[in-house]
């Protein structure tokens, strides 16, 4: 261990000792509401709730959520000056601290269903009912850490993409290698999912939900516990102060999805579904899905998947 090292942990320790030293301390004062920063949950959850009403937290609700606030965006560093002028208000000691975690952004997608020899039949929607005027600041719907790719291939109906789906799969004698993936969400994790299909060898995943007023739910395709995945348990603190683990390094692969990803409203799924061939999807597939399920592919359609970010 060289001498700088030993001495660094050295004096971490003396300052961990001065840190517990001063909270035992201010925690036997009389003192505020808060006493001590390793006070109970149950005394955290009492001041809240003693220093706010229903009405106000509606409209901190209302004023955190009434734009979107994506992570690393100009409106999610408002977000972050609300909460602080609020907590600041409340008589809360706050601070704000730079973290630069490893985040996607989509910058473009597109979907379409050609025809066996390649020509057009129909382009996909991948737009919301209430098409986003580019200032609103709606980020449009994506899947954050799926890779950018392409794939010109026929969708297959997978239904939540679990091992069972795909030994029904299996025993209707269809092929997923290679294919577009169509998943309904619902089972699992959406990392999992995309993983599973990758490992079957499919060539890009489009996942529905089960809304059906034409809302897309975005969010992460990554596996495993969430949080940065290049500073795994610990602070990705400072513009690129933190030691950080490179994208390629394994435990970083591992959980970064190895195909490309998409969400799409239930209305767009139903497109696709409606265009499948091939044996009938069971019975049990077709329950309670927002789209309509028909057959489970037969190639007679190709899918057009494009996702850059
Ligand atoms: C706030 O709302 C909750 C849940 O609706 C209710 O149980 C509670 O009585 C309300 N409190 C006040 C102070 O109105
Ligand atoms: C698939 O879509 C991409 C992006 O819209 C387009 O550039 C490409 O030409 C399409 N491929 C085919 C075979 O239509």
């Amino acid at each position: 261990m060289p001498p700088h090292f030993s001495l660094l942990v050295l004096l971490l320790f003396f300052l961990l000792l001065v840190v517990l030293y001063s909270f035992q301390y201010s925690s036997s004062q009389n003192a505020p509401v808060l006493r001590s920063r390793n006070a109970p949950a149950t005394e955290f959850l009492s001041f809240f709730s003693s220093s706010s009403s229903n009405s106000t937290v509606s409209t901190h609700l209302r004023c955190l959520t009434r734009r979107p606030h994506l992570a690393g965006t100009p409106s999610s560093s408002s977000a972050a000056a609300y909460v602080l002028s609020r907590l600041r208000s409340a008589g809360l000691q706050t601070l704000t601290r730079t973290y630069s975690p490893l985040l996607s952004y989509p910058s473009s997608s597109s979907l379409s269903l050609l025809r066996p020899d390649h020509s057009l039949l129909k382009p996909l929607s991948l737009l919301e009912p209430a098409d986003p005027s580019p200032s609103s600041g709606v980020v449009p719907p994506y899947h954050a850490y799926s890779p950018s790719g392409s794939a010109v291939a026929p969708p297959v109906f997978v239904n939540f993409g679990r091992d069972e789906d795909y030994v029904v799969l299996d025993k209707l004698g269809v092929e997923v290698s290679g294919k577009v993936v169509i998943v309904r969400r619902g089972m699992g994790p959406r990392g999992a999912v995309v993983a599973k299909a990758a490992e079957k060898g499919a060539e890009a995943v489009v996942m529905f939900g089960d809304r059906t007023d034409g809302g897309v739910e975005r969010g992460t395709v990554m596996s495993g516990s969430v949080g940065d995945p290049l500073t795994p348990g610990w602070a990705a603190v400072g513009a690129q102060g933190a030691e950080r683990l490179r994208e390629e390094d394994e435990e970083v692969r591992r959980r970064l999805p190895r195909i490309p990803s998409m969400p799409v409203s239930a209305e767009t799924a139903t497109e696709i579904l409606r265009a499948l061939g091939g044996p009938a999807a069971p019975e049990e597939w077709c329950f309670g899905a927002a789209a309509e399920v028909r057959g489970v592919g037969g190639g007679n359609v190709l899918l057009n998947f494009t996702y850059r970010r």
